[in-house]
């Protein structure tokens, strides 16, 4: 086995796979909420990826990636046996996992996989786990399976009612909570809106919310300060203080207008890339 070999790769849904990595120094210190830093070749762009799972004795870690635009797109199109040209990390500051009774782990899209290893060390730390999984459609919902083997309850809704509950996590969340589910604290990964609005709800309905901020990253080890977000009017680095936050005072609206900015170099090189590679992206 090569470093950064990719020794399993499975397509999770039309857009998404997840791959099986040997990295034995990441899978020795990996920790829930933590990420790594993917490069496919010399160019390319360094690409933030959670860390999903990890197997300390086998010397592996797994991720699980989203074509979205040109870089997971050509990480998509690895296969078993090829190598990423770099997997720095772990990086990022672990999740405080501790006992606080019943939590929500609230997971959108590619977020459910994001959500995951939380979701496990805060079943380990003794928590009653209520996971709450949203996607646009049946097909988009992965990992319920996964989730259930180590969630409480698991409640899957889709936006156009194909699969679980119809409508979206919130929902959800509502419902739950005026069930007579006690929630103490609630963890939320997935698109920007979305965790802004769960925060908000969260906070309204008596729940300490926590989100996950995906900024745009470039060198992951607090440097370049691409990464900055504002919580409680302070500038925080999210690879080095986050990526989870408590949420109440973060300032999502300017994540929003900040991961926005280069919305017209990233169509461009998606163009660039399906004009050459002949092929279909599917999320445009
Ligand atoms: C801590 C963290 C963990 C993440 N975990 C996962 C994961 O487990 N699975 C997954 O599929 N995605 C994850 N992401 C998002 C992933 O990094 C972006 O989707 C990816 O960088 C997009 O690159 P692209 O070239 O394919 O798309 P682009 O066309 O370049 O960008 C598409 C969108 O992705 C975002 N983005 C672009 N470049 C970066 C960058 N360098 N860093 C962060 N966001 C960027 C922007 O919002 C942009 O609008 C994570 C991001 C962060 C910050
Ligand atoms: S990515 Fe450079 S400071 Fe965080």
């Amino acid at each position: 086995m090569r470093e950064n070999e990719i020794l399993v790769r499975e397509q999770l849904s039309e857009v998404v796979v997840k791959f099986v990595i040997y990295k034995p120094l990441v899978a020795a210190s990996a920790r829930a909420g933590q990420f790594v830093i993917l490069r496919g070749s010399e160019k390319g762009e360094r690409v933030p990826v959670t860390l999903v799972d990890w197997d300390a004795q086998k010397g592996t870690i797994t991720v699980i990636i989203q074509s979205i635009g040109k870089s997971t797109f050509m990480f998509n199109s690895l296969k078993q046996g090829d190598c990423f040209l770099n997997v720095l990390g772990p990086l990022g500051v672990p999740v405080e996992t501790k006992n606080y009774g019943t939590v929500a782990v609230i997971g959108g899209g590619v977020g459910i996989a994001e959500v995951y290893p939380i979701a496990k060390a805060l079943k380990t730390a003794g928590n009653k786990v209520v996971a709450i999984l949203g996607a646009r459609t049946k097909e988009l919902l992965i990992l319920e399976d996964e989730m259930k083997a180590v969630c409480d309850i698991t409640l899957p809704c889709t936006d156009d009612g194909s699969h679980g509950q119809k409508g979206m996590v919130t929902d959800v969340l509502k419902t739950a909570v005026q069930g007579g589910e006690k929630i103490q604290a609630g963890f939320v990964i997935g698109p920007i809106p979305m965790m802004k609005f769960t925060s908000l709800l969260m906070a309204e309905l008596g729940v300490e919310p926590y989100a996950s901020m995906n900024p745009i990253m470039l060198d992951g080890t607090g440097m370049c300060g691409c990464c900055r977000v504002t919580v409680d009017g302070k500038v925080r680095f999210a690879c080095v203080e986050g990526p989870m936050f408590p949420a109440r005072g973060i300032d999502f609206d300017e994540l929003i207008r900040r991961t926005g900015e280069y919305k017209g170099e990233e169509k461009r090189a998606v163009e660039e890339y399906e004009k050459d590679h002949q092929c279909k992206i599917g999320l445009h």
